[in-house]
């Protein structure tokens, strides 16, 4: 650029705040964010979307494989799913490096996961975008990055490793288990003349049903083979080259017999004692595995690998460009772009690696679970990576033409388990509404088949599929407690939650049909999506520990012959009993969260809600107790819209506040820094769109607009190249003047207080001014966000 022009454009735009992008962007991503007290994030080294995902595994909160808790290192592997509840997922075939084994006797080694867990040295983990290191107390120095399907670790071997009283030479094992120690059974081989080990093993995904086998192929460079062996339980030996395991019925998980390979290395012949193992998985064959490492690493050049993960993620999250704004801290812009990068970890892209099918359409896996990922992860990636929800949607509709029914959870190949409603449709109408225009592949045809299959067929088993219920739903028009479905199999609970899923997803439906212009269906699932009403228990009281809350009007459980049961309104709230709602034989009426969270999901309607429960005022009072009360726990995601249900009574004002009540005090860039499991990215993508101001009613061409927390933002739509832009007006970063006074947007004036996703297509300036006390604008009946049964919704929505 001429240097007077670029000298005026810095004075012009740069001063303020310098604006970030492009490579600048990682430098504020912190994937470490999240790695204890529950976050269960995968800190490690992954390409976006990338199905070879390396880090350091641990023996304490091990579901995403690593954790800042100070526990003991146990291996490396090499694909992991992040940010998930329960149990630990893959961490398949681990390898584990030692310097020597101690009077250079192989028995000496370590070889099971219990006895060989060694601590890290504090201080010593470093991890970003494409890139993960730790040093073990043993002085090893172990650092990883990747390709989509292959995993490269660089050692770093101590000179003389005192205690082993015995020269250098390096031994890694590969262990035949995974995170859970799931094994079902296994087999493993090295080849005496190379030293490469491969092998195979089935396994259980960890919230599904089934089983998955995976394959694997490690080589080694940088150091010249002294011998090779196998290992079972604690003893080594030199013979045989391979062995297989299966379970004995005896050492079953979490006890899996110990079995794996190893080779041992002459002392590196490189002055920096340095070793690499390159890890290439495969979930077709061992073939496979060893293929997609040698083509996707050839030459061992860990430098050249990691500067490609660098760069992919450059590509990635350079779509944004941010002007944080005079005075905002380094520790918003970590929050934001470290939220951004998370949401763009999971699904994995497993295209050309699924073996249950022949398809040309792509594979993606780990949706863990749509359940989480409807409500924040997928509207962002529709936002900054268009392209990538087109293809996980093409591959939601290749899994129902393949397995007859969408999945509301899946991962290793396997059906996960469903948490309420059938939560595809939701994405698919999101998706429809949203990119159909200038996307293609997406067969809505069949996409339409198999929401509409969700919706009136029931499966034999719909704990991992479709819905249960279905008879009562249609008949009824609830979900009752105590359902008599001889129909098909599921866990009988959850009548509230599934009630209002089922609700909203028949709406999504609804959407869909009137889209494809079947008015009938669409008739039809409006209709149901109203079933909401008939179970809410209008004189239905609250207290807790005795006092009144002052609201009455809940959803409650009712019988199949209709009369009301009770649950409290407070029970599974984090005041009552709050982990007493998960998803098992003794779970309650809602799914992890309370009555009270679950009265507030009416988002298709929130006109009539509002309504019932006593109009603006009221709904505004009952919002703000929920919220300042302990009853909002914002660490699941179900919490997110209620931060957002002002906008529909007029009061946009306090959404911001509410914003700002929740970031950064639950959402900062601390190890700690996400109030629950980030699911995939759930929580990433939450703190990343509420910062951004545009915040989604997922399902529905929405976003509820407040003010960004930068001064401005730009974001490049990757399907149109058109170029979206929010500026605030008066911004400062003390977050006093957060309420918006007016708005333009492409200059002209603009008083609604959302936005549909044309904002994006088209491109565009959305200002808006700022002022440090809460005005008019965005308040009248005209200005609020579409609702079912008010009139003027955009787009021909069904009016009742
Ligand atoms: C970690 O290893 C150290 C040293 O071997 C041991 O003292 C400690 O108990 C281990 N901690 C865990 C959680 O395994
Ligand atoms: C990795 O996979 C993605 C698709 O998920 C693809 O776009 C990208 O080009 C691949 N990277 C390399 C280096 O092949
Ligand atoms: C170290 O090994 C040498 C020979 O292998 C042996 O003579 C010596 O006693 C050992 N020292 C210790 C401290 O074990
Ligand atoms: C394995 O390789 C080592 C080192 O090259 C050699 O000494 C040994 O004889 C080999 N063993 C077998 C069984 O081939
Ligand atoms: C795993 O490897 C063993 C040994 O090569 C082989 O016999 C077995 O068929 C493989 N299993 C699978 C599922 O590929
Ligand atoms: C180091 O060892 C490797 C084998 O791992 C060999 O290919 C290379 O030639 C050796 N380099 C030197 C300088 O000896
Ligand atoms: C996919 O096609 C390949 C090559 O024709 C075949 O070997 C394989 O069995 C097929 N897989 C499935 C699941 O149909
Ligand atoms: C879409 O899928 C339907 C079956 O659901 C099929 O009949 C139709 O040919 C497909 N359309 C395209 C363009 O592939
Ligand atoms: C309705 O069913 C519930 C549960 O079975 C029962 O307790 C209640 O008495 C029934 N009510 C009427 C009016 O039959
Ligand atoms: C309810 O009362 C119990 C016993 O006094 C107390 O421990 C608890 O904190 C109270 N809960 C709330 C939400 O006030
Ligand atoms: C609620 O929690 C209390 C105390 O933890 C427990 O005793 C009680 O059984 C729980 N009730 C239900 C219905 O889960
Ligand atoms: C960071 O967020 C966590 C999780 O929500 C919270 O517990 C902690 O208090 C926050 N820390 C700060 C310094 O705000």
């Amino acid at each position: 650029m001429a240097s007077l022009t670029g000298f005026i454009t810095l004075v012009a735009f740069v001063l303020p705040s310098i604006a970030q992008s492009g490579s600048n962007i990682l430098a504020f991503v912190d994937p470490l964010i999240g790695t204890v007290n529950g976050g269960h994030v995968f800190p490690g080294a992954t390409l976006p979307f990338g199905m070879a995902k390396a880090v350091a595994d641990v023996n304490g909160e091990d579901q995403g494989g690593f954790a800042s808790d100070g526990s003991n290192i146990t291996g490396f592997s090499h694909m992991h799913d992040s940010g998930t509840g329960g149990s630990p997922s893959l961490g398949n075939f681990p390898i584990f490096p030692q310097a020597g084994c101690a009077a250079d006797d192989i028995n000496n080694c370590v070889f099971p996961k219990a006895t060989r867990a060694t601590p890290r040295v504090n201080g010593s983990v470093q991890a970003s975008p494409g890139y993960f290191t730790v040093e073990l107390a043993t002085n090893i120095k172990v650092e990883m990055t990747v390709t989509n399907h292959t995993a490269l670790y660089r050692f770093t071997f101590p000179q003389k490793p005192v205690e082993l009283n015995a020269t250098l030479s390096p031994l890694i094992l590969a262990d035949l288990s995974d995170l859970p120690n799931s094994r079902i059974n296994g087999s493993i081989s090295v080849d005496n003349s190379t030293g490469r080990i491969t092998g195979n093993g089935t396994f259980s995904p960890s919230f599904g049903i089934g089983s998955y086998t995976l394959h694997f192929c490690a080589d080694f460079n940088g150091a010249v083979i002294r011998d090779t062996g196998v290992f079972m339980n604690n003893r080594a030996g030199n013979e045989p080259k391979n062995l297989s395991v299966v379970q004995d019925g005896v050492d079953v998980s979490p006890e899996i017999l110990p079995a794996g390979a190893w080779t041992r290395f002459q002392a590196p012949n490189n002055t920096s004692n340095e070793m690499l193992a390159r890890v290439g998985v495969s979930f077709i064959s061992v073939e496979k595995a060893c293929s997609n490492a040698v083509s996707e690493i050839p030459t061992f050049d860990f430098e050249s690998v990691h500067a490609a993960a660098v760069q992919a993620w450059t590509d990635k999250l350079g779509v944004i460009e941010v002007t944080p704004g005079s005075g905002v801290s380094s520790t918003l812009q970590t929050v934001f772009f470290s939220g951004l990068y998370r949401t763009s970890i999971s699904p994995q892209d497993y295209t050309g690696e699924n073996p249950l099918w022949n398809s040309t359409e792509p594979y993606y896996d780990s949706f863990y679970c749509i359940w989480d990922s409807f409500r924040s992860i997928h509207s962002l990636i529709t936002i900054v990576d268009p392209i990538s929800q087109v293809r996980m949607m093409r591959s939601l509709i290749d899994i129902y033409r393949h397995e007859g029914w969408l999945p509301d959870c899946r991962m290793s190949l396997c059906k996960g388990f469903t948490q309420g409603g059938s939560n595809a449709d939701v994405l698919l109408a999101d998706t429809y509404l949203k990119i159909n225009t200038i996307s293609d592949g997406i067969n809505w045809t069949t996409a339409y088949e198999a929401v509409r299959a969700d919706a009136e067929d029931e499966p034999q088993n719909w704990s991992v599929q479709g819905r249960g219920g279905l008879t009562s739903w249609k008949n009824l028009h609830y979900i009752p407690t105590d359902d008599y479905d001889p129909y098909g199999v599921g866990p009988f609970t959850r009548s509230i939650s599934r009630t209002v899923e089922y609700a909203y997803d028949d709406f999504c439906i609804a959407e869909l049909a009137q889209a494809l212009g079947n008015m009938a269906d669409a008739e039809k699932y409006y209709e149901r999506s109203q079933n909401w009403r008939n179970i809410f228990r209008a004189d239905q009281n609250s207290s807790i520990n005795g006092t009144a809350t002052g609201f009455a009007g809940f959803l409650q459980p009712r019988y199949l012959n209709g009369t009301w049961g009770f649950q409290d309104p407070i029970f599974c709230s984090p005041l009552l009993n709050f982990t007493s709602c998960y998803l098992n034989p003794d779970g309650h009426e809602t799914y992890e969260g309370s009555a009270w969270l679950y009265t507030f999901f009416v988002p298709q309607d929130m006109a009539t809600l509002i309504a019932t429960l006593g109009g603006p005022t009221a709904f505004v009072n009952r919002l703000d107790y929920f919220h300042t009360s302990g009853l909002l726990y914002i660490g699941d995601e179900q919490g997110f819209l209620p931060v957002y249900q002002y906008h529909y009574a007029g009061r946009p004002a306090k959404s911001a506040e509410r914003a700002h009540y929740y970031i950064p005090s639950q959402f900062n860039d601390t190890t700690v820094g996400i109030p629950g499991n980030d699911d995939s990215g759930a929580m990433g993508s939450f703190v990343a769109l509420a910062m951004l101001g545009l915040f989604p009613s997922p399902g529905q061409d929405v976003y509820l607009i407040t003010p960004p927390f930068f001064e401005e933002w730009s974001i490049t739509n990757k399907l149109t190249g058109k170029v979206a832009t929010v500026r605030n007006v008066n911004f400062d970063a003390e977050y006093s003047n957060i309420y918006i006074q007016s708005a333009t947007l492409n200059g002209l004036a603009y008083s609604k207080n959302w936005i549909t996703h044309a904002f994006f297509l088209d491109g565009g300036v959305l200002e808006l001014t700022l002022g440090r006390n809460e005005s008019t604008w965005g308040t009248r009946g005209e200005d609020l966000p579409p609702s079912l049964s008010t009139n003027g919704r955009p787009m021909g929505y069904y009016k009742w």
